[in-house]
């Protein structure tokens, strides 16, 4: 038996204004993503903002149903809308941010684990890590790669069997 050890890193900041411009613009434009979900249900709503290679930003959020397991996330929601108006480029960046009503909460919401899968395809593809920054009120947290985020991940080396 042979235990194996995972490291993961990420980066904590306090505030927006420590991160570089563009990462502040990306995490504004997601803040103001969240205003357009559509989530009746839950009541959270998330934006999200892609910064392509270009530096283009497109936008997303999530967009619920009342047969609930048709909603989607907005990182999806974003990362699709991206890649299906310019299939070929890279994801430089992605931002996320949330709010709602309901309770108080500062801490930067995390993607769920189809969303990390997703974005981990892509970073794959494009051959290059996709750095994800997780905006909540108390702190920002950055993180280098959407792969750090999920070890272990189901790949496409898995289907050649
Ligand atoms: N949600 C997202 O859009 N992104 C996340 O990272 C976590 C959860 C959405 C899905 C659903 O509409 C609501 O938040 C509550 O789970």
């Amino acid at each position: 038996m042979q235990k194996m050890r995972l490291e993961f890193t990420y980066n904590v900041y306090d505030k927006l204004t420590d991160l570089p411009k563009d990462e502040q613009e990306l995490v504004g434009r997601a803040i103001s993503a969240t205003e357009a979900s559509y989530s009746p249900y839950s009541k959270f709503r998330v934006g999200a903002a892609v910064q392509m290679e270009t530096g283009e930003i497109i936008t997303g959020c999530n967009i619920e149903n009342n047969v609930y397991p048709l909603g989607l996330c907005a990182e999806r929601v974003a990362v699709f809308s991206a890649l299906s108006k310019y299939p070929n480029q890279k994801i430089y960046k992605i931002a996320i941010a949330a709010s709602t009503d309901q309770f108080q909460f500062d801490k930067p919401v995390s993607p769920c684990g189809s969303c990390r899968q997703v974005l981990v395809e892509f970073e794959t593809r494009q051959n290059k890590d996709i750095k994800i920054i997780l905006h909540g009120n108390d702190k920002i947290y950055v993180v280098d790669s959407a792969s750090s985020l999920l070890p272990l991940t189901f790949n496409e080396t898995n289907l050649k069997l």
